[in-house]
């Protein structure tokens, strides 16, 4: 056995199996993040550190007091020296961060989290292959078994991507097979922690005040007042237009520094109106019926499955006959937008009709004729609903 697996390797194959062993008691989302460790250390420090002593390695050979059995340090010529030190770093750094994501996210059962170390897992997969095949297509030598030379060969890293394949599997069906709707999950994951970053340190470029259909539509007399709801309403400036105008407001939002930038504006206009932290796809904090229900660029922004959680929770709202002013960004799918997290903002050409339709009559109000693929925002349609009786 030690001529093929090193001990090193073995060893943390050994304690990799035994976390297996006693997840049933351990839970499988600890023993998850302790595998991933495991995985991101052998995958990614353990390859620094021989990177970085090559990268110190004097050009003879390796330093004073450490072996080169495989004659490696010498095969790195001295310019690739600083570059393999800078890789050695990002290497390093980019461990801590999914180790910290494995360790915070990973362990509370965010979905994101699995997502996230699955692609670096994959990556990582990925550009070990590739360098073997580098290593081999050019006749290089390979950093061979402890038995034979003493250095670490390719073992410790097939423990490391079993490891991190065990923590995946593990922590799978915790986290995809738990309540979707669990009340004590934080509403929104990844993409309330970025909006809410936005909204705390900068301007948003959304943020231009009332929306033009809205208010072209309030001033010929579509809208009589009553109870409104701006679903996703950011910083407040359609709720305030609206309070401004008679109507009973509420704004939902999950993002809180939202919130907080929308009560002020409400506190400086002088008008009353009630901004709710709450998640669209499941609604805790907010009891229908409305009369009008607004959304400028909430919906668009899910992901798929969450938009037919958003039909859900929403359609309720509505009172008879009430009416639903929907704004999004509109245009066919692009191929790429499926592999960009978070690109997926626009709804396609019939999704509305499709996700409303049952419940809504529908007329498109405004919006782009032809969308341009070319542009990054290719369309935008704007929709005014009637619920029906
Ligand atoms: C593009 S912004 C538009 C904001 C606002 N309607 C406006 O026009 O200024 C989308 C808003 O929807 C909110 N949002 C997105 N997903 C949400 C969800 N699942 N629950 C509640 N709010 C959400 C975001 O925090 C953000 O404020």
């Amino acid at each position: 056995m030690a001529a093929t697996i090193s001990l090193w390797a073995l060893a943390w194959l050994a304690l990799a199996a035994l976390l297996v062993a006693a997840s049933p008691r351990l839970g499988r989302l600890r023993v998850a993040v302790s595998l991933c460790w495991i995985g991101l250390f052998l995958l990614t420090v353990e390859d620094a550190l021989l990177t970085a002593w090559l990268a110190l390695a004097s050009p003879a050979g390796a330093p004073a007091g450490l072996s080169d059995p495989d004659g490696i340090a010498g095969l790195v010529p001295q310019a690739a020296r600083a570059g393999v030190l800078n890789t050695a770093a990002w290497a390093v750094g980019g461990a801590i961060l999914a180790g910290w994501i494995a360790r915070r996210a990973l362990a509370a059962g965010r979905r994101w989290a699995w997502w996230a170390l699955s692609t670096l897992f994959g990556l990582v997969a990925v550009t070990h292959a590739g360098t073997a095949w580098t290593i081999h297509s050019r006749g290089l030598p390979f950093p061979t078994p402890a038995a034979e030379h003493g250095g670490f060969g390719w073992e410790p890293i097939a423990v490391g991507l079993l490891s991190w394949g065990a923590a995946l599997t593990l922590s799978y069906g915790p986290i995809f097979r738990a309540q979707p709707n669990d009340p004590a999950k934080p509403a929104g994951g990844i993409a309330r922690s970025l909006y809410n970053f936005g909204y705390r340190y900068f301007r948003v470029p959304w943020d231009v005040g009332p929306r033009r259909e809205l208010v072209d539509l309030l001033k010929r007399g579509c809208f009589p007042p009553g109870r409104a709801i701006d679903l996703g309403c950011g910083t407040g400036a359609n709720a305030v237009f609206l309070a401004q105008h008679g109507f009973d407001v509420t704004g939902v939002d999950f993002a809180p520094a939202a919130l907080v930038k929308a009560r002020r504006r409400a506190q400086e206009s002088d008008v009353i109106a009630r901004f709710v932290e709450d998640d669209l796809t499941y609604l805790r904090n907010v009891t229908g019926p409305f009369d009008l229900l607004v959304d400028y660029g909430a919906l668009d922004d899910l992901p798929l499955p969450a938009r037919d959680k958003y039909v859900e929770q929403v359609v309720p709202l509505a009172r008879p006959s009430a009416q639903f002013l929907l704004w999004c960004f509109e245009w066919p799918p692009r191929w790429w937008e499926r592999f960009v997290p978070f690109a997926a903002m626009s709804m396609a050409p019939g999704e509305v009709e499709r996700r409303f339709g049952p419940y809504f009559e529908i007329e498109r109000i405004a919006g782009t004729e032809v969308p341009d693929p070319r542009a990054f925002i290719a369309g935008y349609a704007c929709y005014l609903m009637t619920r029906r009786v």
